[in-house]
């Protein structure tokens, strides 16, 4: 099946129609149809698929041991990424590294390549972290970056927890947790994804080759004030969260800007969310980035200074907890040559690029030798419907992955 095919049959998945964005959340019916859609193109190819026991997605290539059964098998090379969005998010950000896994399987298969170790393909849980404020749900599981016990309560934003979606959608919440096993067969994990950024287009390059993510982190900001009349509670009676939580959007655009990182309030809840009441409590989390720990601490510490200070000033209490947390990472070395040396073979000039962006990549970083393939996104915009590759860059893409499996799983 070609690209183009492969890629429109997983488009209608979890398209919200009025607003062109995708709504792909973990366990629910639009999750359930991207995941029947990975058993389908497994299965159209003989890969032996399965989920594991975090909710992540397996196809395998299997390969013959050498020696008849004398020696183990090989680590095996894993490439894919997610199926999961952000609220509208675009139609790339994920899918494609899992479409092009599969396109690449197919161009492998039409090379007559045959691997001398497994190549597994990757569909990983809630990436996004969309419905349950964690980012990386999936491999942070998997990796042990996350207690089973803690994931399990997680709730969305109506209250279910992770365990109960689990257990509605079918599956153990009691298997949650690091695999040793699974892990133990990986040899290195290779992720293609869409640039979230214009530096490709600028390079004009078609592919380029990630250097390192930078630490990034959400932090659950609760103000809570005193619900009131708003026609009838004089300004100086009053106890609006909505206030401190105004201050301190500005006070993170002026933190990130002043230690050149980057801070953003993208979603916000006030409660009981009447226009003619003040509000009782205003929820808000704050995503913040920066290109190094100790930055990205100047800059949260001084947004929660200043989100204190603001809440003290008019009367609301403040607390501030972390919900996830992803270290600086600096991929593979030797991997990260090892796909530079397999591209400028295939006649493809790809240059090395930091990223702000979280990927499953950056969480795997920890247990395993893991690199990143970016394709060129022309307008850099993402996390939105307006996110776009051009079809010959995913091709491009496609062939790029090719030559980095045949390289990782030729010897
Ligand atoms: C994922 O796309 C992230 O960077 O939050
Ligand atoms: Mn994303
Ligand atoms: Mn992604």
């Amino acid at each position: 099946m070609s690209l183009a095919a492969l890629w429109d049959s997983l488009l209608p998945i979890g398209l919200a129609a009025e607003t062109g964005g995708y709504r792909r959340y973990s366990f629910t019916a639009a999750d359930s149809g991207c995941r029947d859609w990975f058993f389908t193109a497994a299965a159209e190819r003989g890969l032996r698929a399965c989920g594991d026991r975090n909710a992540n997605l397996w196809a395998w290539w299997d390969c013959p041991v050498a020696g008849a059964g004398q020696m183990p098998a090989p680590g095996a090379i894993v490439t894919g990424s997610h199926l999961d969005s952000v609220p509208d998010g675009g139609a790339f950000d994920g899918p494609l590294g899992v479409v092009s896994a599969f396109a690449a399987v197919d161009l492998l298969r039409e090379q007559g390549f045959s691997p001398v170790r497994p190549i597994a393909i990757a569909a990983f849980c809630e990436e996004e972290g969309a419905r349950f404020g964690v980012a990386c749900l999936g491999s942070r599981l998997l990796s042990g970056a996350l207690e089973p016990r803690a994931a399990r309560q997680l709730r969305d934003g109506t209250g279910v927890t992770l365990a109960e979606a689990m257990t509605g959608a079918g599956l153990d919440p009691a298997a949650l947790g690091s695999d040793e096993e699974l892990l133990g067969g990986l040899a290195a994990f290779v992720e293609l994804h869409i640039e979230q950024g214009s530096a490709l287009d600028e390079l004009g390059a078609a592919v380029g080759i990630a250097a390192g993510i930078w630490p990034h982190g959400r932090w659950l900001l609760d103000f809570a004030g005193r619900a009131d009349h708003a026609g009838t509670t004089r300004i100086a009676d009053r106890r609006d969260p909505m206030l401190p939580y105004a201050a301190t959007v500005l006070a993170a655009r002026q933190a990130a800007a002043q230690h050149g990182a980057l801070a953003t309030f993208g979603k916000v809840r006030a409660e009981p969310g009447g226009v003619n009441g003040i509000s009782a409590r205003v929820r808000a989390w704050l995503d913040a980035r920066a290109p190094d720990e100790a930055t990205l601490d100047r800059v949260t510490s001084d947004i929660g200074s200043s989100a204190a200070a603001a809440a003290s000033r008019h009367g609301v209490a403040l607390t501030v907890s972390r919900e996830s947390f992803s270290p600086a990472v600096e991929f593979d070395r030797a991997l990260r040559d090892r796909l530079a040396g397999a591209l400028t073979a295939s006649g493809i000039a790809a240059p090395v690029l930091p990223t702000g962006a979280g990927h499953d990549a950056g969480v795997l970083a920890a247990v395993l030798p893991t690199a990143m393939l970016f394709v060129r996104n022309p307008t850099g915009v993402s996390h939105s419907p307006a996110e776009h590759a051009a079809q010959p860059d995913c091709e491009t893409g496609v062939t790029a992955l090719a030559a980095v499996l045949a390289e990782l799983a030729g010897r």
